[in-house]
């Protein structure tokens, strides 16, 4: 399976693309994560992406179009991948397509801008391997610590303001996508619930891989 997860901040296309990971045994490949893991590391590609990602901006098309292609030229992808938060503009969907990189689906986990700024504002993530919690809706099995080890922290980018800009640049920016791959028949979509148990059902029914 070659997906794609698309949705606005705080969807859970993260929390989605970790389930569907185990269960189908391919990775995910998230730009969000390694733009992160490159400012963590002070890499030029970090510097280079810091100011965009804490300003709620995207990171422009080339820079991110290169490093998935580069990801996705690997070995392990030949079996599937899931791709969090890539593509984000229809420019950098579009490179995807001239790549010749054959997507499957495409779901787009729709929730609405209420739930996004509460979903954000209890999110919580390991700064050691990037998984995402709620001190709500996914506690930690291990109170302020993942079970990894790592500590739980907030991220930079989820303050009121900083969310409301990734709100806006979605909308404006990623939404128009979905009528690319609606076009190819590729667009499936599921709606996020309040429940987590019940996102994750109705993620498996748009798929199609109900037990
Ligand atoms: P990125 O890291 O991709 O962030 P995002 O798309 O804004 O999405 P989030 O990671 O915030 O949310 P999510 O949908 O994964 O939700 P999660 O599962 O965590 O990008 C960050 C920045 O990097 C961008 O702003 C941009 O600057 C840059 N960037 C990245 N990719 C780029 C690209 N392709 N081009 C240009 N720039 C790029 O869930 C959220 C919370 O809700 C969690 O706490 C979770 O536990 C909880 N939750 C999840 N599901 C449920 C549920 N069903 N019920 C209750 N709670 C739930």
């Amino acid at each position: 399976m070659k997906l794609i997860l698309l949705g606005p901040p705080g969807a859970g296309k993260g929390t989605q693309a970790e389930i569907l990971s185990k269960r189908l045994g391919i990775d995910t490949i998230s730009t969000g994560v390694m733009l992160r893991a490159a400012i963590r590391e002070g890499t030029e590609l970090g510097r280079m992406a810091e100011g965009y990602i804490n300003d709620g901006k995207l990171v422009p098309d080339d820079v991110v179009v290169g490093i998935v292609k580069e990801r996705l030229s690997q070995e392990d992808c030949e079996k599937g991948f899931i791709l969090d938060g890539f593509p984000r503009t229809t420019a950098q969907a579009e490179a995807l397509t001239a790549s010749g990189v054959e997507i499957d689906k495409v779901l787009s986990l729709e929730v609405s801008d209420e739930t996004i700024i509460e979903r954000l504002s209890g999110r919580r993530e390991c700064s050691k391997c990037g998984t995402p919690y709620h001190v709500v809706f996914k506690p930690s099995p291990n109170g302020d610590k993942c079970p990894c080890g790592g500590e739980l922290i907030q991220r930079a980018d989820d303050n009121e303001e900083t969310v409301k800009n990734r709100i806006e640049v979605y909308h404006n920016q990623t939404e128009p996508i979905k009528e690319y791959y609606q076009a190819q028949g590729k667009l499936v979509v599921a709606y996020g619930k309040e429940e987590l148990a019940d996102t994750t059902l109705e993620v498996a029914k748009a798929l199609g891989l109900e037990d």
